[in-house]
C-alpha cells in the first residue's frame, strides 16, 4: 500500500496498528516479569529523545560509529561496487546513511524501514534534497515482520542491507538470527549488509552511556509510559516510575527497566494492573558483542563477516556480512 503523509512523502505504510500496540501492551503487562517491547519507544517525542540521547557526552555509540563510517566508506564501497540499492533498518535521523550514500558509486535507491514517522519523513526529504538522483523509496513498518522489498525504476546490481546503530542489540539472540535470516534474503545472493555493533568493554563506560547525567534516556525510557497514556488512554502516574539500566556481564547487555516506586494500579483499556512498591517492569536490552560472538551470530543466519573496522579503542565495530 502506498500512502501520502501531511508531510507528502509517498511512502509503503505497514505499520503497526494500534490494536498491535494495545495487543502488545496488554500481553507485556500481564506477563511475569512485566515487560514491553522496546520498538514501542519511538514515537514522534520518542524519536526526538533518542536524538538527544546522541548529544550527551556519555553516549559515545553514536560519535564513534559516525567516525568509523567516515573512516572506512572509501573501502566499504570499493567491496559493495556501484549501483546498489541500499535497505535501511531502523534509519532514525538519517545522519549515518548520508555519509555510506555519499560514498557509495552511483546507489540506484534507498528503501529505509522505520517504524516512526517522523523520522521517517524527515530524513528522507533531507535525504531527497541531497541525494537526487537516488529513488526513495520509505517503508513505515516494523522490521521484525516481513517486509517486501520496493522495486526500484532503475535496474539495482545489488542489495546492499545498512543497520547502524547497533540497534541489532536490542533483540534477543533468537530474534537477532531471524532478523538476519530475513537480511539474508533480502540481499539475495550477490548481496551484503553493513552491520554496526556495539563491543564490550568496561562496564562503568557502558552503564553511564545508559544512566546520562542530565537524565536524557530516563525520560526517553519513561516516555514509553507517556505514550501508553496518550495513545491507549492509560493512566501511569510518571512520577512513581523510574528508570534503571544495569550492565549485567555475563549476559553481555545492558538491561532497562521501569521501577515502580510504590504498590499502585495501573488501568489500560478499562483492564487493571497491579504493580508492587519496587516492581521492575523490563523494557530493553542493549547487547554488546564479541567478535567471536557476533560471527556466531551471523553464522547461525547464514552468513559470514567479510570485513570488519574497529575504532582505535576497540569501543564499536562495523561489519560486512555476505552469504556463507
Ligand atoms: N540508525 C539510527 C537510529 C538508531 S535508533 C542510528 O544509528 O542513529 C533505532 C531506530 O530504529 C529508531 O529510529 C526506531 O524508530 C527504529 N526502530 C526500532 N525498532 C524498530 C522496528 N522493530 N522496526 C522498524 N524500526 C524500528
Ligand atoms: C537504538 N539503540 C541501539 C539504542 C541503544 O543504545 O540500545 C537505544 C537506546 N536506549 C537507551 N539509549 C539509547
Amino acid at each position: 500500500m502506498t500512502a501520502a503523509s501531511p508531510e507528502t512523502v509517498e511512502l509503503t505504510g505497514l505499520q503497526p496498528s494500534r490494536d498491535d500496540l494495545l495487543g502488545d501492551v496488554l500481553k507485556g503487562l500481564a506477563a511475569s516479569p512485566k515487560r514491553l517491547p522496546s520498538k514501542y519507544f519511538y514515537d514522534r517525542r520518542g524519536s526526538e529523545l533518542f536524538e538527544e540521547i546522541t548529544r550527551q557526552p556519555e553516549y559515545y555509540l553514536t560519535r564513534v560509529e559516525l567516525a568509523l563510517i567516515g573512516q572506512c566508506a572509501a573501502q566499504v564501497a570499493a567491496a559493495v561496487g556501484p549501483r546498489a540499492h541500499v535497505v535501511e533498518y531502523g534509519s532514525g535521523s538519517g545522519r549515518k546513511t548520508r555519509l555510506l550514500l555519499d560514498a557509495l558509486e552511483d546507489p540506484v535507491a534507498y528503501t529505509p524501514v522505520e517504524i516512526s514517522r517522523s523520522a521517517l519523513v524527515g530524513s528522507v526529504q533531507r535525504l531527497d534534497q541531497e541525494f537526487g538522483p537516488v529513488q526513495m523509496l520509505p517503508v513505515l513498518g516494523d522490521f521484525t515482520q516481513r517486509i517486501p522489498l520496493p522495486e526500484p525504476e532503475r535496474q539495482a546490481r545489488r542489495v546492499l542491507v545498512f543497520f547502524p546503530g547497533s540497534t541489532l542489540g536490542n533483540l534477543t539472540d533468537a530474534e537477532s538470527v531471524r532478523l538476519l535470516s530475513a537480511m539474508r534474503e533480502t540481499m539475495g545472493a550477490e548481496g551484503a549488509a553493513l552491520i554496526g555493533i556495539d563491543l564490550q568493554k568496561s562496564p562503568a563506560l557502558i552503564e553511564a552511556a545508559y544512566n546520562d547525567a542530565a537524565g536524557v534516556t530516563a525520560a526517553f525510557t519513561l516516555n514509553l509510559l507517556a505514550r501508553l497514556n496518550r495513545e491507549l488512554g492509560a493512566d501511569f502516574d510518571l512520577d512513581a516510575f523510574r528508570h534503571r539500566a544495569v550492565y549485567v556481564p555475563e549476559a553481555g547487555r545492558i538491561e532497562t527497566f521501569i521501577d515502580s516506586q510504590r504498590a499502585q494500579n495501573v488501568t489500560v483499556q478499562g483492564r487493571a494492573f497491579g504493580f508492587a512498591a519496587g516492581e521492575a517492569m523490563q523494557v530493553e536490552y542493549s547487547h554488546k558483542y564479541t567478535d567471536e560472538g557476533f560471527a556466531a551470530l551471523a553464522a547461525r543466519a547464514g552468513l559470514r563477516v567479510v570485513h570488519g573496522w574497529n575504532d582505535p579503542r576497540d569501543w564499536f565495530g562495523l561489519r560486512l556480512l555476505q552469504p556463507a
